[in-house]
């Protein structure tokens, strides 16, 4: 049975040859710590970074490489922004759609005396901006907001937000966990002071890279302190980008395949990325729409949404489903809660979940039409589809 592969949300796979490739050459060739030493291999090993950073500022519409921090993955820059600017006293505001990655941090944070605004979003997940103004309070300090829900897709106004952000002089920090690297983003024309990003997704490099962008305007205190390669004379963290967050040897290999994921990003154009996967998505949500006894959940507009479905069939659970999409038909998917508790609440889903099909660049129509039929399949059999589990 071949695999069809629809969890990309969590992870993208499978990944463009040159991510192996680049990896591969890095291990055989290099090897070398970066920043460390001055000989030829650490210099290449340092060159491998910055050409990473490059790649990622070129797609994210950074000015400066610099000031691209590489971390393990999106929730270690998430930790990085929140619990290096939010002291006791600081009021933070943010939405009913996000993952484990901002809530948990922010709720570690109320206990030491953060105040907390969760915005209500609506059932489909959207986020009415002026819920968030109205929210602002003469001690707010920051707003964090993910850009698309990782469980049902729906993309949040981030130009709207941003603009809030400007006006009231706070941070503005994006988890673009599910969007960088497959849909559109300019740091600058959004008013972004920090944005988080997921390496091993959409932006198509391995398991243990992330990064956040750190605007210049912000003062950041790291989470880590350590050698850096760089100031090694003085007991203190330096204070420039991006030693003062990269303490520690890096993952080298690992940034050595995301530079060659996002490199193939932009070889694609992130905009041609986008239209495939709209078009893929739209497929999915019509196909699903006209299959009797299933329920979608989120915008149901692929325009309006990562490419991100969320389904349930009725009187089925969702993990009964998921296991029978894989034993039976090699459908790759994610049931449950998907660590976003909070967005399962908001769309009515809690605590049960959903089965959720997350797309990629690599799935085609006819991955699309298949797991349709398979959907459908299990929909027609019902209870009786599941008597062999
Ligand atoms: N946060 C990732 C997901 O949504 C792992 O699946």
């Amino acid at each position: 049975m071949s695999i069809i592969y629809m969890d990309n949300a969590a992870t993208s796979w499978p990944k463009p040859p040159e991510v192996s490739e680049a990896m591969v050459n890095f291990m055989k060739k290099t090897g070398a710590n970066p920043g460390r030493s001055g000989h030829r291999l650490s210099i290449e090993a340092g060159r491998v970074l910055y050409e990473a950073r490059e790649a990622v500022a070129s797609l994210l519409g950074i000015k400066n490489p610099m000031q691209v921090v590489f971390t393990l993955n999106v929730t270690e820059a998430l930790n990085l922004a929140l619990l290096g600017l939010l002291e006791p006293g600081d009021h933070v505001i943010t939405s009913s759609m996000e993952h484990n990655s901002v809530s948990r941090p922010l709720r570690y944070l109320e206990e030491k005396g953060v105040e907390l605004t969760i915005v209500q979003c609506s059932s489909t997940g959207h986020l009415e901006p002026q819920d968030v103004r109205t929210a602002v309070r003469a001690n707010t300090r920051m707003i964090v907001l993910t850009h698309a829900s990782n469980v049902i897709g729906t993309l949040l106004p981030l130009k709207e937000v941003g603009n809030i952000a400007r006006e009231c002089e706070l941070i503005f920090v994006v988890d673009a966990a599910q969007t960088a690297g497959c849909y559109p983003i300019d740091v600058s024309e959004l008013n972004i002071d920090l944005l988080a990003f997921a390496g091993h997704k959409a932006m198509l490099g391995p398991q243990g890279t992330g990064g956040l962008y750190v605007a210049e305007s912000v003062k950041l205190s790291p989470l880590k302190r350590g050698g850096t390669g760089s100031r090694s004379e003085f007991d203190i963290q330096p204070e420039f980008l991006p030693d003062q967050f990269e303490s520690g040897t890096p993952n080298t290999v690992g940034v050595a395949g995301l530079g060659a994921g996002v490199r193939f990003i932009l070889e694609q154009g992130v905009e041609t990325v986008r239209r495939h996967e709209v078009l893929l998505t739209k497929r999915l949500l019509d196909g699903l729409n006209e299959i009797e006894g299933v329920t979608i959940y989120g915008p149901l507009q692929a325009e309006e949404q990562a490419p991100v479905v969320a389904f349930n069939i009725n009187g089925l659970e969702p993990s009964d489903v998921g296991f029978a999409l894989d034993r039976r038909y090699g459908i790759m998917t994610r049931v449950g809660l998907h660590c976003a508790p909070w967005a399962h609440r908001t769309i009515g889903t809690y605590p049960r979940g959903t089965v959720r099909l997350s797309l990629g660049w690599f799935n085609t129509t006819q991955d699309v039409d298949y797991v349709l039929e398979a959907i459908a399949e299990l929909c027609r059999q019902g209870h009786h589809g599941f008597v062999e589990y």
